[in-house]
């Protein structure tokens, strides 16, 4: 039997414990383990920014780290957007703007936003441009993608 690491991991600010093989990816551990499938796998091979999510606030490619690296650590997944049957800012900037065709990037796009708008409550085409670079839509050609995440930033500057 493949030697195990307990591991506790704190999702949407619920905590998950398990024993986990060292092998395991991040991105396995959230679909398999915690049922949580709003986070996509497109390539396991760091290229696309599907399987973004936020760990202690910054985004990362869950393909490209272990389960047993974020011990100890917080993550938001796409899940964990919506509070008390609200969207989020960013979830109604891509519905408003409809920033989405079959929706496979979407997840990984809005936690990449998040944390572009956490930075800077004002970004340029461009600023959102780049910030979005690693993460790959085949549908959209982006345009809309840019209107949602501005969308989401006008949202929040008017809660401020
Ligand atoms: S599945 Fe992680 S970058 Fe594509
Ligand atoms: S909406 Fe289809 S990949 Fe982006």
């Amino acid at each position: 039997m493949a030697k195990t690491i307990p591991i506790s991991v704190t999702i949407n600010d619920e905590k998950h414990t398990a024993e986990v093989e060292p092998r395991l990816l991040l991105v396995h551990f959230i679909r398999e383990n915690v049922n949580l499938t709003g986070t996509h796998i497109g390539c396991d091979t760091t290229n696309c920014g599907a399987c973004t999510v936020l760990l202690d606030g910054k985004a990362v490619k869950s393909c490209t780290l272990f389960a047993v690296q974020a011990n100890g650590r917080e993550i938001m997944t796409v899940e964990g957007l919506e509070q008390n049957g609200e969207l989020h800012p960013i979830q109604e900037g891509f519905w408003q703007e409809h920033g989405l065709q079959c929706g496979f990037c979407t997840p990984g796009m809005m936690m990449t936003s998040i944390e572009l708008l956490g930075k800077n409550s004002d970004p340029t085409e461009a600023d959102i441009r780049r910030a979005i670079s690693g993460n790959l839509c085949r549908c959209t050609g982006y345009v809309n993608i840019v209107k949602s995440v501005q969308y989401a930033a006008n949202k929040l500057n008017e809660r401020s």
